[in-house]
């Protein structure tokens, strides 16, 4: 296969976990014989101190000509942010227009911790049960964050508000995407909501449960968000299976699942839209400890599995690439940021040391 694939590479660590990324890609490259062109190009906060753009018109002509998009995490420290004015920081000048010039509105975040990994979690074993496999799906280009914001003044008071607003369409396709998936999984699907105060929930349940009738056989259920969000911690695997949530809903619940799991480095994420996909790691771009050599690259290397399934249709090269990140940890390795078990000692591996090791599995699996 030859592809284009544009790397926007962001902020903190994202070179660095970028760097070992693209060293996976190429490692697939070369055992299946596919051929992607890969073309950097500036993005975020560095882009806006360089270009004086979050969101360059170059890269945007980079993207536009790409068949996907490697996205790593943006933003730089708070002092260096607040040089930036609002609208040309990188969430509301690069990633939401990012999202919006491509449509992106299925967020696929794996959230994965096999049993054998428990000590990496931070909930007791026995909370854990037989292991976390729950794909979270976030409805990624419309609600409150895309919404008209007001800051306003009258004479006597100060005020402001953010619109949140779904259309049926909207819902439909998101709720069609987490159905279909959770009958190729033949697992349950959750739908998160707050329909006990919200219209917007209230109509989402309503066109979700339209999407569900052409579905029987997948096991359908709805929670209250307060209540997946204690749930979650209290019991995470009976989520096991998709779980379906609006697009605020679900950027707090997945970094909370990401918490459970023991890090938000082991949160991988693919943006899938109607007119291009991108994959991007879901935290932030960790400036504090960037240039180090010790952040964790499994969002990043597993962003890149997520590429291969879902925006190239290449599954045995995904799944070359998932059994490789999950031999680094089976054969007792660690990144700093992951805690070990009272009965371990895993050896501890830098950013490059992991990215070479992925490397090496996937030569040999
Ligand atoms: C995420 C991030 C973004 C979001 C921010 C940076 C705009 O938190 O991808 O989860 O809220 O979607
Ligand atoms: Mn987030």
């Amino acid at each position: 296969m030859e592809k284009v694939i544009a790397v926007l590479e962001g902020d903190g660590i994202g070179p660095e976990i970028v760097r070992e990324s693209l060293k996976a890609l190429r490692a697939i490259e070369k055992k299946y014989g596919h051929r992607f062109t890969l073309t950097p190009a500036p993005f975020g906060a560095g882009a806006y101190f360089s270009e004086g753009s979050p969101f360059p018109e170059e890269t945007k002509r980079i993207c536009d000509e790409s068949d996907v998009i490697i996205k790593g995490p943006v933003g730089l420290a708070v002092e260096q942010m607040s040089r930036i004015p609002p609208e040309h920081r990188p969430e509301n000048g690069a990633i939401l227009p990012l999202r919006k010039r491509y449509d992106t509105f299925a967020n696929f975040r794996p959230v994965r911790l096999p049993k054998h990994l428990a000590s990496f979690s931070p909930l007791k074993p026995e909370i854990l049960g037989e292991g976390i496999d729950i794909l979270m799906i976030r409805e990624l280009v419309g609600g409150i964050y895309f919404g008209k914001k007001i800051e306003g003044r009258d004479a006597d008071m100060r005020f402001s508000s953010d619109e949140c607003t779904y259309t049926d369409e909207q819902i439909r396709r998101v709720a069609a995407v987490a159905f279909e998936e959770a009958r190729k999984r033949s697992g349950r699907l959750t739908n998160v909501h707050k329909a006990n105060v919200l219209a917007t929930s209230r109509f989402w349940n309503q066109i979700v449960e339209e999407v569900a009738s052409g579905f029987p056989d997948v096991a359908y259920r709805s929670m209250l968000v307060d209540n997946a969000a204690y749930q979650l911690v209290k019991d995470p695997s009976q989520f096991n299976g998709v779980m379906l949530l609006e697009n605020m809903q679900g950027d707090i619940l997945t970094d909370q699942a990401g918490g459970v799991i023991g890090s938000l480095g082991l949160m991988p994420s693919a943006c899938i839209g109607t007119v291009k996909s991108y994959v991007e790691p879901a935290h932030g771009s960790a400036p504090d400890i960037a240039g180090r050599d010790i952040a964790n690259p499994y969002s990043m290397i597993g962003s890149i599995a997520l590429m291969l399934e879902r925006c190239l249709n290449l599954a045995r090269e995904a799944s070359d690439v998932w059994n490789a990140l999950f031999t680094v940890f089976e054969q007792g390795y660690t990144t700093a940021d992951l805690s070990e078990g009272p009965n371990e000692s895993r050896k501890l591996l830098s950013t490059s040391e992991f990215g070479d090791l992925v490397v090496e599995y996937i030569e040999k699996g």
